[in-house]
C-alpha cells in the first residue's frame, strides 16, 4: 500500500523574491540554499531547506502560467503543500479509486528526475496538494 512519508515542502507564491527573503531568510534566519530557474513551471524558486521539510518561494517569470494566474487572482500567499510518498503511481491509483479529483492523472517528471503530481484543491478542502516521489 502506498504511504505518505513526510511533508516535503511548503510552497509560497511571491511577487517579489527579495522582499520575501527579507522575512524568510533574514528575519527568521532560515538559510537560503539556492535560487533556481524552473522553466517547466515558468518560475524562479528560492529553496530554504529545514531538517523536517523545505520552504519554497515561487515567483512566476511569465504572465500566463498556473502560478502567475494564481498570483494575479489571489495575490501572494500559500500555494501548495507537498507530501513525499514512496509510490506515486500507486498513490494516484488509490486516489482515483476513491474518486479524488486529480490535476495530473500521471506523474510528471521534474528536471531533477523526481516524479510529482498535483491533486485538485476541490478534492482536498481547498488546499492544493502535491505528491512527490524522490
Ligand atoms: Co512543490
Amino acid at each position: 500500500m502506498p504511504t505518505v512519508k513526510s511533508i516535503h515542502h511548503v510552497a509560497v507564491v511571491v511577487s517579489d523574491l527579495e522582499q520575501s527573503l527579507a522575512f524568510w531568510r533574514d528575519a527568521l534566519g532560515i538559510p537560503l540554499q539556492e535560487v533556481r530557474d524552473v522553466p517547466a513551471e515558468q518560475a524562479q524558486v528560492a529553496f530554504l531547506p529545514l531538517s523536517g521539510g523545505e520552504v519554497e518561494l515561487v515567483k512566476p517569470t511569465t504572465d500566463d502560467s498556473g502560478v502567475a494566474r494564481f498570483l494575479a487572482k489571489r495575490g501572494p500567499g500559500m500555494h501548495h503543500i507537498c507530501l513525499e510518498v514512496d509510490d506515486i503511481e500507486g498513490m494516484l491509483a488509490q486516489l482515483r479509486a476513491k474518486n479524488v479529483r486529480l490535476i495530473n492523472e500521471t506523474p510528471r517528471l521534474g528536471a531533477d528526475g523526481k516524479k510529482y503530481a498535483f491533486i485538485h484543491p476541490e478534492a482536498t478542502g481547498g488546499v492544493l496538494v502535491e505528491l512527490y516521489q524522490v
